[in-house]
């Protein structure tokens, strides 16, 4: 099996920060802790209420992480502005709803097709590779493949949730290699994010084909008990295993 590449998403320090409207904890820095100590990426998602990480947090970050910046959009006008001015190295485009938590879902792939098509058109043109995240089912994978995305980010918050109160997740589990085979027969790379934490990471790390975890709120919370440092090196020993 390659190595599984982690991308650290610290969405959440930016959370902490806004809770006080103080400067700290600093994104920024987050982020070039993360580089230093061993991720391969950094994700952020900037929200269409900024939420969390802002216009500055993306451009400070943008300009001074040698790693590459995996930027979370909606599909939106502004978001693909911001995108085309930034032109981060990494983009996956999400699903967002203003009232929702968190990312609930995979995208509605049905839905807006056209204008989904001409984004990933015009993104992929400015040397960006553009993920999708989606829920694990075959119809969603098929679709980006004519989408022309260049990969799929499998939504795991349900199996995630099973395992967290110890149900039966065979049945997703299986939803899931299933995905994943189908994307890798059609050349998509890919990746799984949403709800991962060391036992689940664990679970899906058994999976052949999938080649990057984006991780965030389990991540940053284990940070604040165990360093980041330690969090970054316990998950890419369970990558690795
Ligand atoms: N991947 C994507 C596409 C996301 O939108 C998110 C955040 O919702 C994550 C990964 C990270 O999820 P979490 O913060 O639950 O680890």
């Amino acid at each position: 099996m390659g190595k599984i590449r982690l991308g650290v998403n610290i969405d959440h320090v930016a959370t902490v920060r806004n809770a006080r409207g103080e400067k700290y904890p600093s994104p920024l820095r987050a982020a070039l802790e993360a580089q230093k100590n061993g991720a391969d990426s950094v994700t952020i998602h900037l929200r269409e209420d900024r939420r969390h990480i802002n216009d500055l947090d993306l451009k400070k970050i943008k300009t001074k992480l040698k790693i590459p910046l995996n930027l979370e959009i909606a599909a939106t006008r502004e978001m693909l502005k911001i995108a085309l001015r930034n032109k981060p190295p990494f983009i996956c485009i999400v699903p967002e709803k203003r009232k929702e938590i968190t990312t609930e879902g995979g995208l509605n792939l049905k839905h807006n097709k056209i204008f989904l098509k001409s984004i990933i058109t015009k993104l992929k043109k400015n040397k960006s590779r553009v993920s999708l995240f989606v829920e694990p089912n075959l119809k969603d994978i098929n679709d980006s493949k004519n989408l022309k995305a260049d990969c799929v980010e499998i939504h795991t918050g349900k199996i995630c949730n099973l395992i967290n109160v110890k149900k039966n997740y065979r049945k997703e589990l299986n939803r899931i290699k299933k995905a994943v085979n189908l994307a890798n027969q059609l050349g998509l790379e890919v990746h799984a994010g949403h709800g991962l934490t060391y036992e689940s990471a664990k679970i899906l790390s058994k999976i052949a084909g999938i080649k990057e975890f984006n991780i965030g709120h389990f991540l940053i919370g284990e940070s604040i008990f165990i360093g980041l440092r330690k969090v970054i090196k316990n998950f890419q020993k369970i990558l690795k295993s």
